[in-house]
């Protein structure tokens, strides 16, 4: 049953409905409740070793890499520690500086990426340490790197991620958590935590309920000739990926821009034809976001809002509401609605949603 659609119209919509089930296999049996920590053997790394690291780089290609940018704020809020995500491919054709104290996170739901694999193989050789984020067991990657955490998100067949995507956002998340606790982590924020990632599957069923609205949306903003998707901070690499997503299957043009660049350049584009998505999590830039919108619309364009609370009309046409989480838990659901958008845009438009042109699900080749 796991190699056929069980029903459904595509693989893409039983991947975004099987999310619920995938994080918590990805969540099974790591949350250590008494220590308000996660518990992952895989690292094959004790408490003296994992407080040595001095910087976190994550590593992967795509929806990977946008995955790892969530991770990389995740390390960087709850543990404290210098992080930041680099695309695979760009890092393995420079000669990246390797240093001792850096942890490397390499992140690949097929574990076969070439580009991934040949990063990691380069910070091996240079005598660096190398984690795997990843889906597929014994897979290339997770071979070649030292320790990791297996997603168990199961086969993801559909060529656009998204249950492994919000999967390794979730593994992350435990890896912040157990880097926090190692370091400065608090155990009631430890605690606090814990008990956000166990809300995530039942949270994720609610915005999956909300299915029919968000078609209704996709239907309508898919007659534009492109689309602007801005977040600030954590509804950054939000944006990124409802971009990404949006462009892979629809063949709509998504650009995606932190909110703050807009007036540096990508305002030009705003118009009546050209609609923004917005993710606006009610954190402490919900201020800022709004003033964003307000200039979106006195230019003539429409905004389409992701976010925890209504804000008054003239900000924004339509509002896709997303339960709240933690708030450096948010963009795991303020991701779902994004793929539903996503998905019925190119129903809408009649594309083969499973298998875009030009592109393969896994690129084992340089
Ligand atoms: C995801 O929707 C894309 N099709 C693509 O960006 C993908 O995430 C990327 O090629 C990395 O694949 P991997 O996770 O199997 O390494």
């Amino acid at each position: 049953a796991e190699y056929d659609t069980a029903g459904h119209a595509h693989f893409l919509i039983k991947e975004i409905t099987e999310q619920p089930a995938a994080v918590e296999r990805t969540l099974s049996g790591r949350i250590d409740e008494r220590f308000a920590t996660a518990h992952l053997g895989g690292l094959n790394m004790d408490a003296r070793e994992a407080r040595a690291f001095r910087r976190v780089k994550i590593l992967g290609c795509g929806s990977a890499y946008y995955a790892g940018e969530m991770g990389a704020q995740l390390v960087e809020e709850l543990a404290r520690i210098p992080a930041h995500a680099e695309p695979a491919s760009e890092f393995r054709y420079r000669n990246p500086v390797i240093e001792a104290d850096t942890l490397y996170i390499a992140v690949s739901q097929s574990g076969e990426t070439y580009d991934t694999l040949a990063a990691v193989q380069e910070v091996k050789r240079k005598g660096g340490r190398v984690l795997g984020v990843v889906n597929t067991v014994g897979s290339a990657i997770a071979r070649e790197c030292d320790g990791g955490v297996y997603l168990h998100a199961g086969p993801e067949i559909s060529v656009a991620s998204t249950k492994a995507f919000v999967s390794t956002v979730v593994a992350f998340a435990l890896i912040a958590l157990h880097l926090g606790r190692v370091h400065d982590l608090s155990p009631a924020d430890g605690a606090r935590i814990a008990a956000g990632l166990k809300a995530l599957p039942g949270q994720i069923r609610e915005v999956l309920e909300q299915e029919k609205e968000i078609a209704a949306l996709a239907a309508k903003y898919a007659r534009h000739e492109g689309m602007m998707f801005v977040g600030r901070v954590r509804g950054w690499p939000v944006a990124r990926e409802g971009a990404q997503k949006l462009k892979e299957i629809s063949y709509v043009h998504a650009e995606a821009y932190p909110a703050s660049e807009l007036k540096h350049g990508p305002l030009a584009l705003i118009s009546p034809e050209l609609p923004t998505v917005a993710i606006v999590p009610d954190d402490e830039l919900l201020e800022k976001n709004l003033t964003t919108m307000g200039e979106i619309r006195a230019r003539r364009g429409q905004v389409l809002m992701v976010g925890h609370t209504r804000p008054e009309a003239k900000f924004t046409e339509d509002v896709i509401l997303v339960p709240r989480n933690e708030p450096e838990l948010d963009p795991i659901l303020l991701t779902v609605p994004l793929q539903l958008l996503a998905y019925h845009a190119a129903v809408a438009l009649e594309r083969d949603v499973d298998k875009p042109r030009n592109l393969a699900k896994s690129v084992t080749v340089e």
